[in-house]
């Protein structure tokens, strides 16, 4: 089982769930890749059974838009029956961002598999936990 988890962080929320995630999986067993969209090679993205996606919400309850949003376009395309989860930290809304983010991706033809996971500003240990759990459960996707 391949899972790459790509996201965008700005104070490095979100990248604390990636971790998480990727720890998770990885504990049974998966081949997991953390792929910064700022600082990584995007090229080879959607190669891997499970593609996890995580960005914060931003602007106004929208992705990040200078990174996350161009790789976003740049999938869109490619996303017709790949295996998705959504992810991301938030502030002060109510997660409208990821509602519309998710809307987005089944428009696209992708298959959400799991919930998306949305934690307010950094993970505390509640949800460190289902971050952790997020991984487990992607690893244990057929
Ligand atoms: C420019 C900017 C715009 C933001 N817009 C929103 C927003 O519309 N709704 C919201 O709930 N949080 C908003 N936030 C708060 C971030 O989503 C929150 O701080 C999050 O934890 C950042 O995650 P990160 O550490 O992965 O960058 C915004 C933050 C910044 C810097």
């Amino acid at each position: 089982m391949k899972i790459n988890i790509i996201y965008w962080s700005g104070t490095g929320n979100t990248a604390s769930m990636a971790t998480l995630i990727s720890e998770g999986a990885a504990e049974i067993g998966a081949d997991v890749q953390l792929i910064n969209v700022s600082l990584d090679d995007i090229s080879d993205a959607l190669n891997a059974n499970i593609i996890a996606l995580g960005c914060p919400s931003m602007g106004s309850e929208i992705l990040e838009e200078d990174e996350f949003e161009p790789f976003i376009c740049s999938i869109e395309s490619s996303l017709k029956g790949k295996k998705i989860a959504l992810f991301g930290s938030y502030g002060w809304g109510d997660g409208q961002w990821m509602r519309d983010w998710s809307d987005r991706m089944e428009k696209a033809g992708a298959i959400i598999v799991s919930p998306a996971l949305i934690v307010n500003s950094a993970p505390g240990d509640d949800s460190e936990q289902l971050c952790r759990q997020l991984g487990v459960d992607l690893a244990k996707i057929k």
